[in-house]
């Protein structure tokens, strides 16, 4: 028997609510996005982000039951994110899950962003585990080896930004466009990373070995640009995005290589936003080392999908939240080491 989950997700800048059935059948996707509610302020204000999800929210959610022809009464679950994210974000995406569980009956489970982002490539086909996960978002940059859906293990993390939020500094600092990442991504392709050499963080010792860095970079393309620039390139936009996602996207490549070299785990699924980058899909597709899963484009960024797929396996497991559920914006404590 089929089983239909719900899956609402609030926990940044989307509005996003999906129908999944087993964990793998998106029959609806709605992603209601604010960008252009924080573009005027070249990132995402928090407040506003609660606010626009508690307009938002019912909405989305009667779109994905509308756009899969049923009502709550096809549902069988309810899985929302819990955790992390931004705390106010959270808690919309919590209470009204708990509300519509309450009201309708239905079980509810809370969900980790970071593990439903490993999920969502997952949505497409079955890979099996054991394999490599690269999550690469605004708020989060990890490399892990996976067991499990939820049994993974931190090989690496960044020590201080996240990729995608040094992707979003830069180009703010420079008025390159909003969502940063996106912004840098289109001007790259018409530029040329050999016009700017900038360093890459040397995190080669002990309990570092997988450890990405991103604050040295995001300093360097910021206040040191006439330190690294060749002035034999004109300095334009294109070409400084172009050197900033090489650097970027360099440092998530090294690290990556030297965890399937050392697990022997040649299988790397990636997820989040910066999953969707163009030269970091370049890098890592058709090498003989690796065979790689991204998810599809639409499920790079954050969505109900992924929710409701991890969320369907938590179910058959019997995992169950209750009212008590709540939002937790730091990362829950994954086990560490290889
Ligand atoms: O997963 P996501 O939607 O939200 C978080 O969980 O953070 O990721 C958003 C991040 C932003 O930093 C955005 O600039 C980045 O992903 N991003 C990209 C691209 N598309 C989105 N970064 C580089 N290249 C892209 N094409
Ligand atoms: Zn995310």
């Amino acid at each position: 028997m089929t089983m239909r989950i719900l899956g609402i997700e609030t926990s940044c800048d989307e509005c996003a609510a999906a129908i999944v059935d087993d964990g793998s059948h998106i029959v609806s996707n709605i992603v209601a996005t604010q960008i252009a509610h924080h573009a005027e302020w070249d990132g995402v204000v928090p407040e506003i982000a609660s606010r626009l999800h508690v307009e938002w929210i019912q909405d989305v959610v009667n779109r994905a039951l509308l756009e899969a022809g049923c009502g709550m009464d096809g549902v069988d679950g309810i899985a929302v994110t819990a955790r992390p994210g931004l705390a106010g974000s959270l808690l919309v995406g919590i209470s009204f899950a708990k509300a519509l569980a309450w009201a309708t009956g239905k079980p509810l489970v809370g969900v980790n962003h970071i593990l439903a982002h490993l999920y969502a490539p997952l949505l497409a086909g079955d890979i099996p585990y054991p394999f490599i996960g690269l999550i690469v978002s605004g708020g989060h940059t990890l490399i892990c080896r996976a067991d499990g859906f939820d049994d993974i293990h931190i090989l690496g993390t960044t020590i201080d930004d996240a990729v995608g939020e040094a992707f979003d500094k830069v180009a703010k600092h420079y008025s390159l466009g909003y969502p940063g990442g996106i912004a840098i991504d289109r001007l790259a392709r018409n530029g040329d990373s050999r016009a700017c050499r900038f360093p890459i963080p040397k995190l080669d010792k002990g309990d570092h070995r997988y450890d990405m860095s991103y604050s040295g970079l995001k300093t360097a393309a910021i206040r040191q640009l006439d330190a690294f620039w060749d002035n034999s390139y004109p300095r334009s936009d294109e070409n400084l995005a172009a050197a900033f996602e090489k650097a970027a996207v360099d440092i998530l490549v090294s690290r990556l290589t030297r965890a399937i070299d050392d697990t022997g785990i040649r299988t790397v699924v990636v997820g989040g936003g910066v999953a969707a980058n163009t030269y970091l899909r370049s890098q890592l597709t058709g090498r003989a080392d690796m065979q790689v899963v991204f998810p599809p484009l639409a499920l790079c960024g954050d969505n109900g999908a992924m929710v409701a797929g991890i969320g369907f396996r938590m179910m058959q497991r019997g995992d169950r939240d209750d009212m008590t559920l709540n939002a937790s914006p730091r990362v829950s404590s994954f086990k560490r080491g290889r």
